[in-house]
């Protein structure tokens, strides 16, 4: 689903042009979304709907085997088009609408050809098998993102990146879809996505869960998650938690599950409702991994998470998540929110006010290195998770809120969360939607703590 790549294609269709003869051979789609920072990610000519996938994985041999069928639909006439996956992993068969199709793997893109052109604005179906070993691979600021094997299993986490390591498809954010994973492992093991459990069964020795996944969802914030652990899944409070706990895991686990309706519930009276029909988290033991991930309904912790990590990531269903960026250059609009909302969760708390996190952040000296980062472009892929994403693009929301008032911001937080909810959004559109909302004319703020390098004065 591209709510707002097909907005713009509906203002194009508006321009005073002759249409053109209809090519019925059609054009390749692109083999990247466009945006600077991961060129290669996504893919043009079509919209990804609905990701149904099946997985057979063996945590012992470290061998996967999947069957990806993707509903999509052209957004022009396609004489092929692109999937993204690693071509470690073999892909033996690919049809398209029920036909065979040749299919070419290179480096992270899998060429497909239809046996028939795919005409403009057709839905069409697309039946991709493949197996291999996957693995993790390294970001550009040196972590390691995907299929990230753990001594039990996987810790499966794909910002920014991760996607292509374990299935085909459209792997850029503003390409979001539903998803449906019937996951089947060793007994011995727990198989963890996203969404709700809809079934578990076993036989042979062998378990298979399948996850619905109904509301729409960026390739990054899918995980399936494997490992030896404890599975629950209860109604508390009002929402469906489904927790996972490796009983290795660092940290006391105590009431992890009944953690999560009192933040959410803070949160949905600040934000508006939580998008999910279910929540909970995924905690593993990955000593080696050194962050966690806000995994679509379903956070995935290298260790017990703290409260204010635990609010970090339950703030990301709706900043993020919910409202997802349109490029990686905006990811200010994840970082920036979902540590507005640890700020806000301590202050509720009694750990800490939000006035004195803003203070903490910054007494950081104007000499910084810190400062020099403008929080709306944090300068390339190596620095997308770093301080001046998180901290600056919290105190600019903290700076924002001062100007216009409690009442206006959270107004404009709502409206966000709202107007765009499954959607993408960029920077641009929340500075107008800030000025709209409280009828301030905000440039100057947002120079400051948006654009410019350098430690804004107050
Ligand atoms: N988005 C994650 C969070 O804030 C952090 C994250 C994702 C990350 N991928 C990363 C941090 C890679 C460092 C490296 O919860
Ligand atoms: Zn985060």
């Amino acid at each position: 689903m591209k709510r707002l790549l097909a907005l713009t294609a509906a203002a194009f269709l508006t321009l005073p042009l002759t249409p053109a003869a209809a090519d019925p051979a059609g054009t390749p789609g692109a083999p990247g979304a466009g945006d600077p920072y991961f060129p290669g990610q996504g893919n043009g000519g079509y919209d990804a709907l609905h990701y149904d996938l099946t997985l057979g994985y063996d945590p012992d041999s470290g061998r996967l085997s999947g069957r990806a069928v993707i509903a999509a639909r052209a957004t022009q006439a396609l004489s092929r088009f692109n999937l993204d996956l690693v071509d470690t992993l073999s892909v033996r068969s690919v049809t398209v609408d029920g036909r065979p199709a040749s299919h070419a793997q290179s480096g992270s893109e899998l060429v497909v050809t239809p046996a028939r052109p795919v005409r403009d604005r057709r839905g069409f179906s697309v039946v991709v098998r493949y197996d291999g070993q996957p693995t993790h691979v390294i970001d550009p600021d040196g972590a390691m993102d995907g299929w990230i094997k753990t001594g039990d299993g996987v810790y499966n986490a794909n910002e920014p990146q991760g996607a292509i390591t374990w299935y085909p498809g459209n792997h850029h954010m503003t390409d979001k879809a539903t998803y449906r994973f019937t996951v089947t492992v060793p007994s011995s093991r727990v198989a963890v996505a996203n969404g709700d459990l809809v079934r578990k069964a076993s036989k042979g020795g062998r378990t298979t869960y399948v996850w619905n996944s109904r509301e729409p969802m960026a390739g990054y914030l899918a995980t399936v998650s494997i490992g030896i652990a404890q599975l629950t899944d209860r109604r508390i409070g009002g929402y469906r938690v489904t927790t996972s706990v490796d009983p290795q895991a660092a940290g006391d686990a105590t009431g992890f599950a009944e953690r999560h309706p009192p933040v959410l519930d803070f949160f949905s009276g600040l934000f508006g409702p939580y998008p999910y029909s279910s929540t909970g988290g995924i905690v593993d033991h990955a000593p080696e991994v050194g962050y966690a991930l806000e995994t679509q309904t379903r956070p995935i912790y290298p260790r017990v998470p703290s409260q204010s990590l635990l609010a970090h990531e339950l703030a990301h269903q709706w900043f993020g998540n919910s409202v997802t960026p349109t490029l990686w250059r905006d990811i200010w609009l994840n970082e920036g929110f979902a540590t507005y909302g640890e700020w806000l969760w301590a202050d509720k708390l009694g750990t800490q006010s939000v006035q004195a996190a803003f203070d903490e952040a910054y007494a950081r000296p104007a000499e910084d290195d810190f400062w020099q980062v403008p929080t709306a472009d944090p300068g390339g892929p190596e620095n997308l998770f770093h301080a001046p994403v998180y901290d600056r693009g919290a105190m600019t929301l903290h700076v924002l809120r001062g100007a216009v008032g409690d009442a206006a911001f959270f107004a404009i937080l709502r409206a966000w969360a709202g107007e765009h909810r499954y959607g993408n959004a960029d920077t641009a559109a929340f500075v107008a939607l800030s000025e709209r909302v409280s009828g301030q004319d905000l440039g100057a703020l947002f120079d400051a703590w948006l654009f410019k390098p350098g430690k804004p004065s107050l």
